[in-house]
């Protein structure tokens, strides 16, 4: 199997990138909500599904940095035959996944009052304790980390994180299923077998 994209298909290291984030998408989910449904406040099990909650989200910030490097160096496979109003639509949703995975961790990060203990290895200091928070919002917007956190955490959770996200993730897992099992074409393939 080819490591770079080729016309017709996505090679391994575009698919292992793709995978991989779709994986660390449900690990980020499934710790948030598991501290939400199934763990007491101020309780080790409830600190450390948060710790691993940041901790995938940061990944996801890394692996994507990658991503959008590779998905440069490479061609795009050419688009199965559709209407161009599908295909407008499945470039708008493409550019929208990569919003969602670059403002998500941008915002988990800046939002949030805690270090990360990196899955245990290592710590990652909180926004409000680096210069460039200083200088930009103590500084610059003369705001309390309170003030600040607000909004951000809004977008964070109850827009994009309770809405925006699953609709557009469902959106294109559908629309994958919708073109393998009614259209009958490859565009599933590309990004797993083919
Ligand atoms: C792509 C990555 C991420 C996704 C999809 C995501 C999604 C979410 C969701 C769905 C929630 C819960 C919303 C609710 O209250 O129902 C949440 C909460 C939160 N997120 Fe993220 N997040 C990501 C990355 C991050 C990162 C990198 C950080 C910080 C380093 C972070 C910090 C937080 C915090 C502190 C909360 C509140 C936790 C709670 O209320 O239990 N997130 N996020
Ligand atoms: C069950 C989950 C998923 C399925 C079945 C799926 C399926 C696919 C398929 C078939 C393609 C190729 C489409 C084409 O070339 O026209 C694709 C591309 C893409 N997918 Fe997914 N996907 C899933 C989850 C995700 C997630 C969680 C994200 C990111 C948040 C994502 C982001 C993308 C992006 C940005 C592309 C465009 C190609 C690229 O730049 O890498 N996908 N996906």
């Amino acid at each position: 199997m080819a490591l770079k994209n080729t016309n017709n298909s996505y090679g391994s290291i575009a698919k292992w990138i793709h995978w991989t984030i779709a994986l660390l998408f449900l690990c980020s989910y499934c710790a948030v909500y598991y501290r939400h449904w199934f763990t007491e406040e101020k309780t080790p099990e409830n600190w450390l599904a948060l710790q691993l909650h940041l901790s995938f989200g940061i990944t996801i910030a890394a692996v994507v940095v990658l991503r959008i490097i590779w998905r440069n160096l490479n061609q795009t496979p050419d688009q199965e035959p559709g209407t161009k109003r599908a295909h407008l639509a499945a470039h708008f949703g493409h550019y929208a996944l990569y919003a969602v995975m670059i403002l998500m961790p941008l915002t988990g990060y800046i939002g949030t009052g805690v270090n990360t203990e990196f899955f245990n290895l290592f710590d990652i200091a909180k926004f409000e304790s680096t210069s460039l928070y200083q200088s930009l919002v103590t500084n610059w917007m003369g705001l309390s980390f309170e003030e600040f956190e607000e909004p951000i955490d809004f977008f964070h959770k109850e827009i994009m994180g309770k809405w925006a996200v699953w609709i557009l993730i469902l959106g294109h897992a559908m629309a994958a299923m919708y073109h393998h099992i009614v259209k009958k074409d490859r565009t599933l393939i590309k990004m797993t077998s083919g």
